[in-house]
């Protein structure tokens, strides 16, 4: 009998989705002659029976296209989202009715940190599943990269390097806030790739007055240009965008001009970076493989560049930060970069 298979994608969307839906669904097709279906709107899809079959002919031509076909949702299966929304028992009797009538052998849940508990408890409940790590954050526990997160950082960097020559021409200091959730992975990568002079992430702790000297000590030292790369994460007394916060502090203290920017969901938008492409199509078919190899329960991750599994147990309910003794952060304090804490 043709095995069944569903696909869904759910939390932020990001660049790669579709190559990742691509790369499951392909493999599970062509080298394993399953069936597949395709989810619409995360969970929602697996709770309202809301689906598409996934042939091969729907699955190409999607590999360079950003977002997701699937659409996606914050959906959580497990939680009363609202107050108007199903109790989660309900939710489940729907879930379950879905792969009943489908005869589904297993569902491949493409997401991030949320998404991988929701895929837990569903195993818990008896529903075979895989995951699949996504995000732009890349803060999943267990994989050393998320794909989405390369392309973030391209565009971050991308933004960096257009802020520096403005800046140049109007000798201003430049803030630029960029996402990354309770994680200071994006504004690390792009900090440093950008050539950021002060990087601001949740995971150090940062004095604005330690921020405030240093740029001081740039504007003395003939360096009246500064980029400053927040994360969104950091604390300001502001729930998330620091940005405008961080800004308005350093041109009180300084009086040096100081303009912000709120790069937004233009990090989470467009056609994945070639890196992307790859780690989600090599996600996507190893997925299938496990289908095939009937290892359920499991979140396909990458370690040393192999791509493994690890119990989606393991992973639930953990979140990826950067750590305080991370290389990065050496190589760019060793160049005099400021991370709000003590600086050169
Ligand atoms: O997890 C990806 C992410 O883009 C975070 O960086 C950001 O904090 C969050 O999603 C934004 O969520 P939403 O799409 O619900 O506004």
């Amino acid at each position: 009998m043709k095995r069944k298979i569903g696909i869904l994608t759910a939390g932020g969307d990001c660049p790669g989705l579709n190559a990742a839906i691509r790369g499951v669904a392909k493999t599970a097709i062509v080298e394993y002659n399953m069936e597949v279906f395709g989810f619409k709107g995360g969970f929602k899809g697996l709770i309202d029976a809301d689906y598409m079959p996934l042939p091969e002919e729907k699955v190409s031509g999607i590999l360079t296209l950003g977002g997701t076909i699937l659409g996606t949702s914050r959906e959580k299966p497990f939680k009363k989202n609202h107050p108007f929304d199903d109790d989660p028992e309900h939710k489940m009797k729907c879930i379950n009715k879905t792969i009943d009538s489908l005869g589904l052998d297993c569902v491949v849940c493409i997401g991030g940190n949320g998404t991988m508990k929701n895929a837990y408890h569903l195993s818990q409940v008896g529903i075979p599943v895989i995951g699949v790590p996504k995000t732009i954050d890349n803060d999943v526990w267990g994989t050393d990269a998320t794909f989405g997160f390369d392309s973030a950082v391209e565009i971050c960097t991308d933004a960096i390097d257009r802020l520096h020559t403005t800046a140049n021409s109007h000798n201003r200091i430049m803030v630029i806030e960029v996402m990354g959730h309770d994680a200071g992975w994006i504004a690390l990568h792009s900090g440093l790739a950008g050539g950021g002079d002060v990087i601001l992430i949740p995971e150090l702790e940062y004095d604005i007055n330690v921020v405030c000297k240093y740029l001081l000590k740039r504007n003395a030292a003939d360096k009246p240009v500064s980029i400053v790369v927040v994360a969104e994460g950091i604390k300001s007394g502001k729930k998330r965008s620091p940005g405008p916060y961080i800004a308005k502090k350093i041109q009180e203290y300084t009086g040096l001009e100081t303009r912000e920017t709120v790069l937004g969901y233009i990090q989470r938008g467009g056609t994945p970076s070639s890196t992307d492409r790859i780690l989600a199509t090599r996600y996507g078919r190893f997925a299938a493989e496990l289908i095939a190899q009937k290892k359920y329960n499991v979140m396909v991750a990458l370690n040393n560049n192999i791509i493994g599994s690890i119990p989606l147990s393991e992973t639930a309910g953990k979140v990826s930060l950067v750590g305080a003794d991370c290389r990065l952060i050496k190589t760019a304090q060793s160049l005099g970069v400021c991370f709000g804490n003590t600086c050169k």
